[in-house]
């Protein structure tokens, strides 16, 4: 990562820092390929979030099926001085896939941390934000960094030091990795923080189907149209001619992986040309475009222990929907 890295500064003067740690073309030619040569064909996930995906996917959290966000952000207002407390004064706070949210104000209200560290894949959404974020908040030094933190996160040298480092991951994105992912994911942010570091995060929890397949099935079509644009991502970045017409959004709850599945199912048998390689779809064969992974308190502590992680602190709705952990450092 560190050999790539791509250093632009904007306005540095002003407690804005722009960086980024290019994504490379080629890294993703090949992961898409890979991805498509697989049985069942899959694309990762953060190729949902181009421009138009992450502006999808904030409509997704306004949704009256998506309950996750909404739990969230009642559970940040209800319990910021409980996370102040813990988090104490004047903590570097670093979010990993920042997007546009309401939550990280609430967060940036209750802790008043010395520096702000949004990290997140889309550039322009990025900088977008980090923009929008410090004319709320002129007091704050923001240190918005562009990588995919699938790969790991650097953080900028430039961050003030001496400070404790807070890990934020809302919105249980944890979910979309799969469970040896989310393992070397936690492993990571625990040598990011280091020994006196923390990590708020969100998780989503296992509970009735019908919940779960609601609100991946909204009535209104946005998560259908989130899926759909990932096609549209990839003829951009691929020269490809899918046609999202021709394929519909399928989601369903696996209740024996405890995960949601997203596809895109092929609604007729056709050829699609990407990266200049072909793809035959067969009528009904589907593409896996997301897991989204539920998790059970006690399996999830068990597995922040196995990354270096103990469990301080779960705050969760009355139903027991949506859960934050605090996690320390163990040491
Ligand atoms: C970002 N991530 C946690 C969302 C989820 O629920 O897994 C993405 C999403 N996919 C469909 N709706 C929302």
């Amino acid at each position: 990562m560190q050999g790539r890295v791509q250093y632009q500064s904007i306005q540095q003067d002003d407690g804005l820092y722009f960086y980024d740690f290019n994504v490379q073309a080629h890294d993703q030619k090949q992961e898409i390929l890979a991805g498509l040569k697989q049985s069942p064909k899959t694309i990762s996930a953060k190729y949902f979030y181009d421009q138009k995906g992450s502006t999808l996917f904030e409509a997704i959290t306004c949704l009256p099926e998506y309950y996750p966000t909404r739990i969230e952000i009642n559970l940040l207002r209800q319990y910021h001085e409980q996370i102040l407390n813990w988090a104490g004064q004047q903590c570097v706070l670093i979010e990993y896939g920042s997007g546009a949210s309401t939550k990280i104000k609430l967060l940036l209200d209750a802790l008043k941390p010395k520096a702000y560290v949004p990290m997140d894949i889309s550039k322009d959404f990025l900088f977008d934000c980090a923009v929008k974020l410090r004319a709320q908040f002129p007091w704050l030094e923001i240190h918005a960094t562009c990588l995919d933190y699938h790969q790991g996160a650097t953080l900028p040298q430039q961050l003030p030091s001496d400070f404790k480092k807070v890990a934020f991951f809302p919105g249980s994105s944890l979910g979309n990795f799969t469970p040896s992912e989310s393992l070397s994911f936690l492993k990571g942010v625990r040598t990011t923080v280091g020994d006196d570091g923390a990590f708020l995060i969100g998780v989503d929890l296992v509970k009735d189907s019908s919940v779960l397949n609601a609100a991946y099935n909204d009535v209104q079509g946005v998560t259908a149209q989130f899926n759909l644009n990932i096609l549209n991502h990839l003829n951009h970045l691929g020269e490809g001619n899918f046609n999202a017409t021709h394929f519909s959004h399928h989601a369903f709850f696996n209740k024996q992986e405890n995960r949601i599945e997203m596809h895109l199912r092929s609604d007729l048998d056709q050829v699609v040309y990407i990266f200049g390689e072909h793809f035959v779809f067969k009528a009904g064969e589907t593409i896996v475009t997301e897991y989204s992974y539920k998790f059970i308190p006690e399996q999830f502590e068990a597995l922040a222990l196995e990354a270096g992680f103990e469990s301080k602190r779960m705050w969760s709705d009355e139903g027991k929907n949506f859960a934050l952990f605090w996690l320390e450092a163990a040491n």
